[in-house]
């Protein structure tokens, strides 16, 4: 018999419906009849200046809503149900034809997506494994070759609907592809514990 251990390997969290059809019809009410929106990165996405999450009535509402989901997604990064805060909100729009190029989200631990349409599959989110450093790299994707966990360099959320909430670590590498569907609205926010310890050596953050 043989055996193949997986090591170390990414959590990411779904939350189907954690914003019900009704919540998710006055949210978008609010964001198409307030929202002015700014800095647009690209002429097809744009999105609310990063906020802090008492900025509005519906940043807090939607921050206390994540809030306990981020405590139970940070107790599965950190071992243990720390204290969280939602440190920035913020609304992303990308129109047909719109894209978000891969980043990440520094300054922070835990980042999430609420869902507020259901995004054409081609516009769901991809996770990357790495964009590589300054070596040479090998690989070996063609026809022939099965991916698996241990070789897919990428990986994209398999179903995702409006209300849905979506967390993952911040450092995770992560793109929206060309959206070949309808408009598509997001609220995303970074979320940070209080303080981390190890073995003593303590950090707080702010
Ligand atoms: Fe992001």
């Amino acid at each position: 018999m043989s055996q193949i251990f997986g090591l170390f390997p990414t959590p990411v969290m779904r939350v189907e419906k954690l914003l019900d059809g009704e919540r998710v019809a006055a949210v978008v009410a609010e964001i198409e009849n307030t929202t002015t929106l700014a800095n647009a990165f690209s002429d097809r996405l744009s999105h609310t200046p990063v906020a802090a999450a008492d900025t509005s009535a519906l940043f807090t509402s939607l921050g206390a809503l994540a809030l306990p989901k981020v405590t139970e997604f940070g107790e599965v990064l950190f071992g243990e149900p720390l204290a969280w805060q939602i440190k920035e909100i913020w609304v992303n729009v990308l129109e047909p034809g719109g894209r978000q190029a891969i980043h990440t989200h520094a300054n922070s631990f835990v980042s999430g997506v609420f869902y507020l349409t259901s995004p054409d599959p081609s516009a769901r989110l991809v996770f990357h494994r790495s964009l590589g450093g300054s070596g040479f790299i090998f690989g070996n994707n063609n026809p022939n070759a099965r991916i698996n966990q241990f070789n897919g360099g990428k990986w994209m959320v398999p179903e995702i609907g409006a209300g849905d909430l979506v967390m993952f670590p911040s450092y995770l590498l992560h793109e929206v592809p060309v959206n070949q569907g309808e408009r598509r609205i997001t609220i995303a926010f970074n979320a940070i514990p209080d303080r981390l310890d190890n073995f003593g050596y303590a950090i707080r953050f702010a």
